[in-house]
């Protein structure tokens, strides 16, 4: 099938779009494309989120099981764990995950197993786009040599593209529709079929010279929000010395109408992008001898944050003659951010960990995180009107969740360390900020 045969069953909604990885990204994009009228094939290894999918719910907030159910009932929507069912596709789209390793390398494995599962069923004429976050040059020099050594050829008989994504987890204004979505192929038509998928559901296609400038792009976007964040950390620690309030200083600096743009401090980065991404940039970076400096020493300042925050716990239970150890200590928020389920590499965790390894007694509240299990740290949420009761010595406001009663919490929690500017407004000798 050439270009603009498969541009044309896109057009007329005859052609079958495969996504493979059901999560935060794969999920919304495939109901965008049920909902554009594609007949869509969601692929997904978890046995139990296909089984869920298929039964017409929801795990991602951002996705309300109506539009899951709606979407299976127009018989325009499949959960599969089949890849074997790929031949079916005219278009893949791969939203796998991509973790670093202990050592700070990417860990490309999940890629390459999709690409494994397609080579065995690519077909002439399909149309491959990689969408996980990934440093420039993995579509080239890793998926298409994969996808090409059953014989055919990227360019001559299917497709290759990059596309970045840019979902914001959680974000009411910004969904899949209305944010641009920025496209790359390995040549023309690669570009121009991939930007004919996107069209059926995005507003705004950005079509770009190759693959790796889309791969860039996305990595350029992480790393500036990580060194941003890292300078308001780093300006944050500054204005606690000097006795200057970091949030007034942001949010007047913020009036400026050109030329600035507000990041704000916090306990540090959390979520699969920001402490992750700029990694894989540095990492390609060093293969050809090429140090990055401003990923490191922002990744080695937000790194410090939680440390930071355990330390401003214990000069608040100072204030009250009470030592770390053996204080119980009462997190706010497990997810990475307000208002979603995503913990994540979420900072709560780390500063729960370093509280559990100075003897402090730990627990937390989190609507949306009913439990956490990482290394030493293993607890169940509790609500937080329970320990509104004189029970705990400090409070610690790690994610600025709105459902949070913030003047309940004022009265109810002896100390409070607001690492999120949460308190804004409320004065009181008992809340120290970051
Ligand atoms: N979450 C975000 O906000 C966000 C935003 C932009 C980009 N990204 C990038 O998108 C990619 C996916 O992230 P995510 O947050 O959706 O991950 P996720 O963990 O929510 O979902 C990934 C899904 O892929 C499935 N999976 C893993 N390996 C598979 C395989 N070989 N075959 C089939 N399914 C497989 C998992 O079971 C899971 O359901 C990552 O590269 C991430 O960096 C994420």
């Amino acid at each position: 099938m050439d270009a603009q045969t498969l541009i044309q069953k896109l057009h007329d909604r005859q052609a079958t779009a495969a996504v493979i990885g059901l999560g935060y990204v794969g999920l919304p994009l495939a109901i965008e494309f049920a909902e554009a009228g594609l007949s869509v094939l969601g692929i997904d290894r978890d046995a139990a989120k296909v089984a869920a999918l298929n039964r017409g719910e929801s795990y991602i907030l951002d996705v309300p099981a109506a539009a899951v159910s709606n979407a299976l009932s127009a018989g325009r929507f499949e959960a599969t764990t089949e890849f074997g069912r790929l031949r079916e596709a005219d278009t893949v789209n791969i939203c796998v995950p991509t973790p670093l390793r202990k050592t700070k390398d990417p860990d490309l494995s999940y890629i390459v197993s999709a690409a494994e599962e397609i080579a065995r069923h690519l077909h002439g004429g399909q149309l491959v786009i990689l969408e996980s976050t990934t440093y420039p040059g993995t579509t080239e020099e890793v998926v298409q040599p994969m996808l090409e050594a059953g014989g055919l050829l990227a360019g001559r008989d299917f497709f290759l593209a990059f596309s970045p994504e840019r979902v914001d987890p959680g974000n009411p204004t910004f969904r899949t529709s209305n944010i641009p979505k920025v496209v790359g192929g390995i040549d023309g038509p690669s570009t121009e079929v991939a930007t004919a998928l996107y069209g059926l559901v995005v507003k705004s296609v950005v079509p770009v010279s190759n693959t790796r400038v889309a791969e860039m792009v996305k990595l350029l976007e992480n790393t500036f929000r990580a060194v941003n964040i890292g300078l308001v950390n780093e300006l944050a620690l500054m204005c606690r010395d000097l006795d200057v309030n970091v949030w007034d200083v942001i949010d007047a600096a913020a009036t400026k109408p050109f030329g600035f743009m507000p990041f704000y401090p916090g306990p540090g980065l959390g979520g699969h992008c920001i402490p992750i991404d700029p990694f894989y940039l540095s990492w390609k970076a060093r293969q050809s001898g090429f140090e990055s400096r401003f990923i490191e020493l922002a990744g080695h300042i937000n790194g410090a944050m939680p440390r930071y925050v355990v330390d401003r716990v214990s000069e608040a239970l100072n204030t009250a003659g009470k030592p770390v150890q053996g204080s119980r200590v009462h997190l706010l928020g497990m997810a990475y951010k307000p208002d979603v389920s995503d913990a994540r590499e979420s900072p709560a965790i780390d500063i729960a960990q370093l509280l559990l390894r100075r003897g402090a007694l730990v627990s937390y509240s989190d609507p949306y995180v009913p439990t956490i299990e990482h290394g030493d740290v293993v607890l169940d949420a509790v609500p937080i009107e329970d320990v509104l009761d004189g029970s705990i010595d400090c409070g610690v406001v790690t994610t600025n969740h709105a459902a949070f009663d913030y003047g309940a919490i004022v009265r109810g929690l002896p100390l409070i360390v607001d690492t999120r500017n949460a308190l804004k407004g409320h004065r009181a000798d008992h809340i120290f900020r970051l």
